[in-house]
């Protein structure tokens, strides 16, 4: 496919040294430099634009991505979001297959679900907003009833992180940095968290985690785009054919917290070891799927700890658009939007109940209070460091 690109962006991105690539000189980024000339060749690209203003005046960045198949992504510095993911389907028709907002006002509104965003210090819930590391007892914001979700009030969904993009061997990126200090949110240790979105040129998005941290602490993070795959963000999701690599799941309770076993999928609605409509068993009557309100729940991942394994398959039949998750993480989280309820809109699109899913590659809820879980401690001298893709391709 023939593309337009944009270059100069580029050369005026770089900010601090930590980049990949780039030539140092064009260090000053004055906007005017940032917009975009037309140069009509056949490269991926990446530019940077305004995405709007913070309350403070500060300027926050867009950037945008493309790939030589013309696959578009498009990443944010406030709280790393993508905002956008155009990729093709069997009629090679790029359209937008996450949910989001066109400028920065649509993520500062109230009640914003974590779309599109990393999230953490620590991604999924943690019981009773508490807990306990090396005998001292860390209290947290209880932000969902009586337990702590996706980092408290201001996560990292809420920062602004510095930002910049590169060109490397594997395609084209931004990396982006949080220094979350001491304390905030009630966690312990400064910690200093480095994300990395790449986009290849076989159309996968890979995000690479890395994180290091003065005091012992926890941490689990994780990207939370809410995926429609038809390409029309407004339609629900029921008639996506799912496949989760895990013959167990993590049961929870009322508010979703793990009860600490880990359960067989087996001859339960949560069996999707092979591709499985997701509306299928959506609603069946069954108590996990009741305190679910339909899919909510962490999968225990086949495969060796720590190696990039094989989590989830999506295809969608009508576009045949399909998706192919790996990660180096032990669990994932499948959501169905079961909280969406048409308050938002953004894209042209009104996101009603279940127009977009989720799958979030993580360490299981609530771990550092499950002694039986994996471990998410990190200390002082350790890297934290998770990977996960999301490749996109076609399928008849
Ligand atoms: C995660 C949780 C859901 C919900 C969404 C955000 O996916 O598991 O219960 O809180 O985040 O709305």
């Amino acid at each position: 496919m023939k593309r337009k690109q944009t270059t100069v962006a580029l050369l005026g991105l770089l900010a601090f040294g930590w980049a990949c690539s780039g030539s140092p000189e064009n260090q000053q980024d004055t906007p005017q430099q940032a917009t975009e000339t037309e140069q009509s060749v056949s490269t991926s690209s990446v530019s940077r634009s305004d995405f709007g203003k913070m309350e403070d005046g500060t300027v926050v960045d867009l950037y945008t991505l493309t790939n030589e198949n013309g696959t578009e992504l498009k990443i944010t510095n406030y709280g790393a979001v993508i905002t956008s993911l155009k990729v093709a389907d069997k009629n090679d028709s790029l359209e937008d297959v996450v949910l989001g907002f066109e400028n920065l006002e649509g993520y500062l509104q109230k009640g914003v679900p974590y779309f599109g965003a990393i999230v953490g210090r620590y991604g999924n819930r943690i019981a009773n907003a508490q807990f306990v590391l090396d005998g001292q007892t860390y209290k947290l914001a209880a932000n969902d009833g009586p337990n702590h979700l996706h980092g408290g009030v201001k996560g990292f969904d809420k920062v602004l992180w510095q930002a910049e993009s590169f060109e490397g061997e594997e395609g084209i990126g931004v990396k982006l940095r949080h220094l979350s200090k001491d304390g905030e949110e009630g966690y312990p240790g400064n910690l200093t968290v480095d994300v990395t979105y790449t986009l290849t040129d076989d159309d996968a998005v890979k995000i690479d985690y890395k994180a290091t941290t003065d005091k012992a602490t926890v941490v689990n993070l994780t990207n939370h785009a809410y995926f429609n795959l038809s390409g029309d963000l407004g339609e629900k999701i029921l008639d996506h054919e799912v496949m989760i690599n895990a013959d167990r799941f993590v049961p929870v309770n009322q508010t979703l917290i793990p009860t600490g076993e880990l359960k067989p999928v087996e001859g339960t609605p949560f069996d999707f070891t092979n591709p499985t409509e997701v509306g299928a068993r959506i609603d069946a009557n069954d108590q996990q799927i009741g305190y679910g309100k339909g899919y909510d729940h962490c999968w225990v991942l086949n495969g060796a700890a720590g190696e990039m394994n094989l989590a989830a398959t999506v295809h969608h039949p009508e576009s045949g658009r399909f998706m192919e998750v790996h990660t180096t993480e032990p669990g994932i989280q499948f959501y169905t939007g079961n909280f969406l309820d048409g308050s938002l809109s953004g894209k042209g699109s009104t996101y009603g109940h279940r127009t977009g899913f989720c799958l979030e590659t993580e360490h299981y809820p609530d771990s550092p209070n499950q002694k039986g879980f994996p471990p998410v401690t990190l200390r002082p001298g350790e890297t934290y460091h998770t990977q996960t893709t999301y490749k996109f391709s076609v399928k008849e």
